[in-house]
């Protein structure tokens, strides 16, 4: 990507939507067979009923690219009209390359400039404010934004407060510069470094690089401070969309949708409760997927508008926190047409787009021990439409305008 020269003033404009779930679902009742829980105690405390697990052969890298790709074809783009792809995980392939070059290639983008986000759970929405940056200040036209999450090989399968809690997906949007009024129209964005040992990944980085003895200690492993997180996420996650909201000149009841980071449904339920509004302006899908961290909220995003709780005009908050503490807002007007979404899912197979492996190395079996057997039942072998779309006929094939 270069600088472009025209610097006009322009508006960020969501014009493309897609997600990835990998067919293999985790329920409560398999997690009752490996620590020390039950369905009721999951479902009460923290909503979540099930989450997905990724396959053996498939990566963050490789989750992201089809969700990338299906909002490519929801915008009606070529995957080169892409001027600079963004990637929020905090689980990626490798150190290095960054998983968002990796996306680039998949996808048969030669031109954007390629990074990933690192903000945890914010990810998304911080690099969407990112995105938004670069398009309202003409530097870029198109910009692919994607949330993507393998966290079932951070998670340690004998810690029953961390084990539960996540899954794996991916969510992708395009935005795109237009001089129509719309898109983002307020942010917020905040950290609270005070918070930085509450959610955590201790090994692995310079502080304390990968050995026998980080891996024996567990280390490598994700470490949570359940509590203190759930107070800070009810602490700040309606102060962080108020202030979006009135960045936007615009108050809690104008707007149509929340979506809200899928981490709990009583946060969830905190939020509604501080912004004094009812749960019906919540979208809700972490019964499905757990926690996916970054990829939790594109995924709701393209879901809640393919199931058309999105209409043209409506003013949406996505709204997330994480770790480091962070938390982040934007306020959104919607303009794209919300049947599009379902055509540019259905567009894409997960087979369209494969992740170049390196030639003269073989990881080891990336699956833990303990889903091993989750992971050789038989499942579906895509995530079906109509799971998100009540009566779409499944696998539906649609095409795309150009
Ligand atoms: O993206 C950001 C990621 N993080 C979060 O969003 C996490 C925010 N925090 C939470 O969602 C909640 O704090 C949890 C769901 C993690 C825990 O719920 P809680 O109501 O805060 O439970 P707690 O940690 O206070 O634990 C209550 C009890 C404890 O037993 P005792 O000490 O009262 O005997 C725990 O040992 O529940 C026990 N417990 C469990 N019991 C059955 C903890 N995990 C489990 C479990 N199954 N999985």
């Amino acid at each position: 990507m270069s600088v472009r020269s025209d610097r006009a003033q322009r508006y960020a404009h969501v014009t493309g939507w897609g997600r990835y779930a990998p067919a293999q679902v985790l329920t409560n009742r398999d997690l009752e067979r490996m620590v020390d829980t039950d369905d009721e105690w999951i479902v009460q405390r923290t909503g979540i009923r099930e989450r997905r697990v990724a396959a053996a052969h498939e990566t963050t890298a490789s989750m992201a690219s089809v969700a990338a790709l299906r909002a490519i074809r929801t915008a009606g783009i070529e995957p080169d009209d892409i001027d600079m792809i963004l990637l929020a995980t905090l689980t990626p392939d490798y150190w290095m390359p960054s998983t968002a070059a990796l996306v680039k290639e998949a996808i048969g983008n030669t031109r954007a400039a390629a990074m990933d986000v690192a903000a945890a759970c914010s990810g998304f929405v911080y690099a969407y404010a990112t995105a938004q940056a670069y398009v309202t200040s003409g530097m870029a036209r198109h910009v692919l934004v994607i949330g993507a999450e393998l966290l079932t090989r951070f998670l340690d399968y004998s810690d029953r407060s961390t084990c539960i809690l996540f899954g794996d997906g991916a969510g992708a949007v395009v935005l795109s510069a237009a001089d129509e009024p719309g898109g983002g129209l307020g942010l917020e964005l905040t950290t609270e470094p005070q918070g930085a040992y509450m959610i955590w990944l201790p090994a692995g980085g310079a502080k304390s690089p990968p050995s026998a003895e980080t891996i024996t200690r567990g280390e490598h492993y994700i470490r949570m401070e359940g509590r203190e997180t759930y107070r800070f996420a009810t602490r700040t996650l309606a102060t962080t969309a108020l202030a979006a909201i009135e960045d936007a000149g615009l108050s809690p009841s104008d707007i149509d949708l929340f979506i809200p980071h899928q981490a709990n449904i009583r946060i969830i339920e905190a939020v509604a409760k501080g912004l004094d509004l009812p749960m019906d302006r919540m979208y809700v899908n972490l019964d499905r997927y757990g926690n996916t961290s970054a990829a939790s909220v594109p995924i709701a995003l393209a879901e809640a508008v393919n199931e058309g709780r999105v209409k043209v005009g409506d003013h949406v908050v996505i709204v997330a926190f994480g770790a480091g503490f962070t938390s982040g807002a934007v306020t959104i007007q919607w303009t794209a047409d919300p049947a599009r979404g379902i055509a540019g899912d259905a567009a894409v197979k997960p087979d369209d787009v494969q992740v170049r492996l390196p030639v003269d190395w073989d990881s080891v079996d990336p699956i833990p021990a303990a889903l091993a057997e989750v992971m050789a039942r038989p499942g579906p072998v895509d995530v079906p439409l109509d799971d998100v779309v009540p009566g779409e006929p499944e696998h539906a094939h649609l095409e795309v305008s150009e």
